[in-house]
């Protein structure tokens, strides 16, 4: 056999699965939504951080464990974070909420924190290890329960000025009816924050949870003009919705944009 022919056929066996090609990423442009955190040379950030956000029962749980056993097997060390995950604030804020003993602006400035220890202490350092940080929620949703709550828009993007923005922001679109079907098959209760239970919509929680959820939805496409994230339609089966987000973030990792 030819040197030529020995290396197609080589290269023939060792041809991986479709699925599971490792995409080398591509180099993205950095940049902090504003001010950023002191000291760090974005430069060196070779990993890429994609954000699932979406109401409660959004789907986002499922598709990131999804989106980890993908990247895994195609050879990406993954970091998962998440909204009160820090291990400086997040017992505190639970006891904080369980509570209810916080003005909105402390409350703001517990989750801003938990946040932030999370971006320098997580985040920041395995995108310098050039990992993949695959974020459930982001400032967007810290911002959004804020801002229906009355409080003031540029006060927070200012805040929120800390953060890195993200390789792509992809916000699962779920009808409230249908959040509560999901909530209740898998809690059997709605949760009193995320039925807005504190700002006093309505007194029937299921009611509450419709309304509140309606206005996260209206606050999130507000922030969209400013922050785009690209909208999915999760009313789908897991799997194409799961299928479509590969398709998106394998466009991110060879540096392309995504519609
Ligand atoms: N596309 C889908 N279609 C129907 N049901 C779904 C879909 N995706 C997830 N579910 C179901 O909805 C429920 C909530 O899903 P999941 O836990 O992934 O959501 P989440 O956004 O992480 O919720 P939480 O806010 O509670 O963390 C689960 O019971 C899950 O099996
Ligand atoms: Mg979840």
């Amino acid at each position: 056999m030819s040197a030529a022919k020995r290396n197609e056929s080589v290269a023939k066996a060792s041809k991986p699965a479709r699925d599971t090609r490792v995409i080398v990423p591509q180099k993205s442009k950095r940049r902090f939504y504003g001010h950023g955190i002191p000291g760090v040379d974005i430069n060196q950030l070779a990993g890429k951080l994609i954000v699932v956000e979406g109401a409660d029962g959004s789907g986002r749980s499922t598709q990131i464990q999804m989106l980890v056993d993908w990247l895994e097997s195609a050879g990406h060390s993954t970091v998962q974070v998440g909204l009160k995950r820090s291990t400086l604030v997040s017992e505190e804020l639970d006891r904080a909420q369980e509570g209810n003993i916080l003005s909105r602006t402390t409350l703001s400035l517990f989750y801003a924190t938990d946040f932030a220890d999370q971006l320098e202490n997580i985040i920041l350092p395995a995108l310098r290890a050039g990992q993949m940080v695959l974020s459930d929620r982001y400032i967007y949703t810290l911002m959004a329960r804020d801002i229906v709550r009355g409080m003031d828009e540029k006060w927070l993007k200012n805040l929120y000025g800390m953060a890195l923005v993200p390789d792509a922001v992809f916000y699962l679109n779920v009808a409230p009816a249908e959040l509560v079907q999901r909530t209740f098959a898998k809690y059997s209760i709605l949760d009193f924050w995320e039925s807005g239970m504190d700002i006093g919509l309505s007194r029937d929680m299921f009611d509450s949870f419709l309304k509140y959820q309606a206005l996260m939805l209206k606050t999130f496409k507000s922030l969209q003009s400013t922050y785009g994230f690209h909208i999915i339609d999760a009313h789908r089966p897991v799997e194409v919705i799961n299928a479509d987000l590969r398709k998106k973030i394998g466009a991110v990792l060879v540096g392309h944009h995504i519609e």
